[in-house]
């Protein structure tokens, strides 16, 4: 059955819709209009998206054509239908916004159901050309990195958001980045956004039923990635399930080439559920005894649970052999090569204060250097860091402090 929702503060038309249609249809709240499709969404209390909307001009009419203009844009598979007297002038402007059909504010209700059977007719059509028939090959599924440390404060955030910015770079929506830290969470903070849209939206209403809808509460970051900024308040994370956050990530890894996830410290519900889909983790610890401790646990756990992937990147931050440990005590003591590392560096705070990555300003910095060759990793296909069977590292009380 076919999906209507009309948008009008006129309840004669409204009531020659109910007849129409037979009461099958969703009112809008009559004004103002959504000023995008993603606030039509949210009005829509959790109802699938529309195969046809129908917008009231006279509600404003230059408003109207924006928000077919984005409909056509964003949800090429929506017919947009306009309600407003013919002319010229505004039979070229509602063309050129994608509109699909024009219904005169008087129209008697045989006329409705005819323009209402034509879009309907074309919403079908669209559906078929935007997802052409599935053949039998199962989707191709894009890479799901998390990024992740059993401790807090050893650069999850600032790894995740300049791995993402480079991934976004490297082609054009390629690239979503998932804050998963859902009570504090500060992706949104590191990228200097402001999201209308956070992760405890896109988990709930139909949002988190269809990806065209999805994709419209995703925030832009100016490098053309796209970001799901953690909630607002510390208590939204209650309202999100493990379940949740694994049917994000399925239908994100089916639209985005990379899914960048940043995580809480820790082995979380919810970043467990994100392990469960993961393709690459990139495991981060600083370089002092009880962090790299914390990973060698967090590794034996995560084999014990089979949630190991064979792509690994092992990431030693604010690395300084001044601090009594090398990098062979931390391979020795968490029994797997370390990757990268990553200096300290007074650029990296100042990025982060700044709300610009590194790897959006550029410049020469040593951590920089480290972030490229980590993107570089990840888009290198089927990047599989060797990594010895767990059984055969080395005794748990291996190398430490001071050697
Ligand atoms: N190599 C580095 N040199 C200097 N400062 C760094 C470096 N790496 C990260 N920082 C700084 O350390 C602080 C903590 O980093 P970040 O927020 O990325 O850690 P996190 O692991 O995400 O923390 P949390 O567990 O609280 O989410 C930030 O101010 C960041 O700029
Ligand atoms: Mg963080």
């Amino acid at each position: 059955m076919t999906r209507i929702a009309l948008a009008t503060a006129s309840a004669d038309l409204e009531a020659r819709f109910r007849a129409a249609t037979g009461g099958a249809f969703l009112p809008l709240p009559p004004a103002p209009l959504p000023s995008n499709p993603a606030h039509l969404f949210a009005q829509l209390d959790g109802a699938p998206a529309p195969d046809v909307v129908v917008l009231d001009a006279e509600l404003a009419v230059d408003h109207a054509l924006d928000l077919a203009t984005l409909l056509d844009e964003q949800c090429p598979q929506i017919a947009v239908v306009l309600v407003a007297e013919h002319g010229p002038d505004l039979g070229l402007a509602a063309m050129r916004a994608g509109v699909r059909d024009i219904l005169h504010p008087q129209a008697e209700i045989a006329e409705i159901q005819s323009v209402l059977d034509r879009a309907a007719l074309a919403a079908q059509a669209l559906a078929h050309t935007v997802a052409p028939a599935s053949s039998d090959a199962p989707p191709a599924t894009g890479r799901v990195i998390s990024v992740l440390s059993p401790k807090g404060g050893v650069g999850k955030t600032t790894v995740a958001t300049n791995l993402a910015v480079g991934l976004a770079r490297t082609a054009p929506n390629s690239t979503v980045l998932v804050d998963l830290d859902a009570q504090f969470g500060d992706v949104a903070t590191a990228l200097d956004l402001a999201p209308e849209f956070t992760l405890a939206d896109v988990v709930h209403g139909s949002a988190a039923r269809d990806s065209m809808v999805l994709k419209t509460f995703l925030t832009l970051h100016e490098t053309g990635l796209h970001v799901i900024c953690g909630p607002p308040s510390p208590a939204a994370a209650d309202t999100i399930t493990s379940e949740d956050v694994s049917q994000l990530l399925q239908m994100l890894s089916l639209e985005f080439r990379y899914v960048v996830v940043d995580t809480a410290p820790g082995l979380s519900e919810h970043t467990l559920a994100a392990l469960d889909r993961t393709t690459d983790h990139v495991l981060l610890t600083s370089m002092d005894v009880p962090g790299v401790r914390g990973l060698r646990k967090e590794l034996d756990t995560l084999a014990e649970l089979g949630m190991l992937t064979p792509a690994r990147h092992v990431v030693v931050n604010f690395a300084d052999k001044r601090g009594g440990l090398s990098v062979a005590d931390v391979e020795a003591t968490i029994g797997t090569k370390v990757d990268l590392r990553l200096p300290v560096s007074p650029a990296t705070r100042v990025a982060t204060n700044k709300g610009v990555p590194l790897l959006q300003s550029g410049g020469r910095d040593p951590v920089t250097k480290q972030l490229r060759r980590l993107v570089e990793r990840l888009t290198i296909p089927e990047t599989v860091t060797a990594q010895p069977d767990p059984d055969s590292r080395p005794p748990r009380h291996g190398r430490r402090r001071g050697r």
